[in-house]
């Protein structure tokens, strides 16, 4: 047997080793034999190197039972490739004729082809997932993160921060998503919850006296799957103390995206990153995360309709209370040589899964103008919403009156369907934006009361606690998220360090001091023993990876991802388990589907 000892992996010859004896190890990723000659690509994570075998009996039987995924270990000589080089791949110039050849390990055949093009299904790739995370385009993100947390570990070491790892175990609070519970053994009937993220305990460890601290850490969430959420994902989780305001947290955390985007793909921002407020990024973009690649703003167009006898705007505007209705409207420039009357009968129940009922329109087409509601309209009320829209013949507007949280929602939706179908933006840039100053509280149908946007625990302007019985939306709180391209990146908050703001908030909350206490007194306690003021932050590593690699899906830049009915297909956790373990465990199972 062989000692392995390659000179170095696939990917890294060129033609500077043109003349050396070198060793190489891998997988066979193709193969070619001509009879008398063989030509086999070898692939390890750092991409492929030809090696090949002429005038060699020996060598050509071993090499004659050598199929696709073999692995093995190569010996021979670096030679030019003349006129054949293969300007495709980096090795292209060189190739290894070899001298000794040893097959590690065969390989049957994979259940796909190991390739970026080749078109196996999603569910296939991910039950034969260490198959699929051969192929480059995943082993690239697999490294792009590897990279991001190395660069992102330096930044907040040099900045005094220290990794200090929390406990996975830990105590369930009924708040924000549901929780991962795990069963005690030893405590029958009671529950461990695994972290949503480190809040409270990095909190605890600035009571501690930390100063700095940062984890590259582990978040359970059992919540509804997305494009850019799974069930477990990482955070880069910061606290630091001794702030004066939230502009300390924001500029390191700023200075440690850009050192990131830079060492990891050479992205360099202009200054400082932009600043918006929430009640900006609503008014103008539907949404607190906004995309601003691109217009397509909202327009208020409630008052110029307020009105109007047509039924769809008059019984919007008919409901009342906190989230009261409204008509907006956004101005599709140009877009009408773009779209045709079928297309915006599509945008009409496009909408409808964004969760409005329908869509109100306007074409302004050179010939005619055509819209499915300016006939209840009067020439004014048209005139004015021309003049507020900027409208000009080419231009397609969509109107949408409904709950003031609907129409947000929904048109900030659309403006992302229409720029994405249309193309109408550069993608090649990084829009990077801080939207500050949001609400302390928000409004919940659902609960018919306001609630914490955040956690009960985060600072609100002390100058607007005024407005908490008579205008609750206006307390703004010290929060923060960082949006790139549209997606929260990251977010966070100046905490609450002083007991008295702290039980003012919990009042507010209507939280009674027996919830407190069960819910998280051990954590209000610490803060009798002095608390240094503090704030922090967490970005998603995840959506960092995805930003910089430009990778749509978050299933690919995590190793071993879950689909979306949160389970693994290659492992088929989660599973059912044994009777024995259960009585342990002191767990009945009531009914299973
Ligand atoms: P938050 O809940 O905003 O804040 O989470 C911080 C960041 O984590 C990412 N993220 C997710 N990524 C993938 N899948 C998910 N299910 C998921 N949920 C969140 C987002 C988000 O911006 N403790 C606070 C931070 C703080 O206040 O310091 C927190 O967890 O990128």
């Amino acid at each position: 047997m062989t000692r392995l000892n390659r000179t170095k992996m696939c990917g890294e010859f060129n033609a500077q080793d043109i003349g050396k004896e070198v060793a190489i190890c891998g997988w066979i990723a193709k193969y070619r034999n001509l009879g008398s000659l063989f030509f086999a690509d070898l692939r390890d994570r750092t991409g492929i190197v030809q090696f090949s075998i002429s005038d060699n009996a020996e060598l050509m039987e071993i090499a004659s039972t050598i199929r696709n995924e073999y692995v093995v270990y190569v010996k021979g000589t670096v030679v030019s490739r003349g006129t054949n080089v293969n300007k495709n791949i980096p090795t292209g110039e060189i190739e290894i004729i070899a001298n000794e050849i040893e097959i590690l390990s065969v390989a049957e055949t994979t259940p796909f082809v190991i390739s970026d093009d080749a078109n196996a299904g999603e569910a296939l790739r991910l039950k034969y997932r260490y198959l699929d995370l051969r192929r480059p385009s995943l082993l690239n993100n697999l490294l792009m993160r590897d990279k991001i947390s190395k660069i992102a570990r330096d930044f907040l070491a040099n900045e005094g921060f220290i990794d200090v790892e929390t406990p996975i175990l830990g105590k369930s609070t009924p708040e924000g998503a549901r929780d991962y519970l795990v069963p005690s053994r030893v405590h029958p009937g009671e529950f461990y919850a695994l972290p949503q993220s480190p809040q409270l305990f990095k909190q605890l460890l600035m009571i501690a006296g930390v100063d700095r601290y940062y984890q590259i850490a582990r978040c359970f969430r059992d919540e509804d799957l997305r494009a850019n959420r799974q069930p477990e994902f990482t955070q880069i989780d910061i606290e630091m103390s001794f702030i004066r305001d939230e502009n300390d947290v924001m500029d390191v955390t700023e200075d440690l995206i850009k050192d990131i985007f830079n060492k990891a793909i050479g992205y360099q921002f202009d200054g400082k990153f932009r600043r918006m407020t929430y009640k900006e990024a609503m008014s103008r973009y539907g949404s607190d995360k906004p995309d601003t690649r691109f217009g397509l703003e909202l327009k208020d167009i409630s008052n110029i309709v307020k009105n109007s006898t047509f039924a769809v705007f008059a019984n919007a505007l008919s409901i009342g209370g906190v989230n009261h209705g409204m008509v907006q409207a956004i101005n599709a420039k140009g877009f009408a040589d773009k779209m045709s009357r079928k297309d915006i009968d599509a945008v009409g129940e496009v909408v409808k899964t964004f969760g409005a009922k329908g869509v109100a329109w306007i074409a302004l087409r050179p010939d005619q103008t055509s819209s499915s509601f300016l006939k209840y309209l009067t020439d004014e009320e048209r005139d004015a919403i021309y003049e507020a829209m900027g409208a000009e013949t080419g231009d397609v507007i969509f109107v949408i009156a409904d709950k003031r949280d609907v129409t947000y929602k929904v048109l900030g939706e659309l403006r992302l369907y229409l720029a994405n179908k249309y193309n109408i933006y550069d993608k090649s840039i990084y829009d990077v934006l801080w939207i500050t100053e949001f609400p302390l509280l928000e409004w919940s149908d659902e609960e018919n009361r306001f609630m914490s946007v955040h956690h009960p625990f985060t600072m609100p302007y002390e100058e607007d606690l005024q407005y908490i019985d008579t205008d609750p939306e206006r307390v703004r709180s010290r929060a923060y998220d960082l949006v790139i391209n549209g997606q929260e990146a990251g977010g966070g908050s100046v905490r609450i360090h002083r007991r008295d703001m702290q039980q003012k908030m919990f009042e507010v909350l209507g939280l009674t001091e027996d919830v407190i206490n069960a819910r998280f007194g051990y954590f209000v306690d610490a803060f009798r023993y002095g608390a240094p003021p503090h704030a922090g932050l967490a970005f998603g590593l995840d959506r960092l990876v995805m930003l910089l690699t430009n990778t749509d899906s978050i299933k690919d830049v995590i190793a071993f991802p879950k689909v979306q009915n949160a389970s693994c297909l290659m492992s088929d956790a989660p599973n059912v388990v044994d009777t024995k373990q259960l009585d342990e465990l002191n767990i009945n199972i009531k009914t299973v589907e």
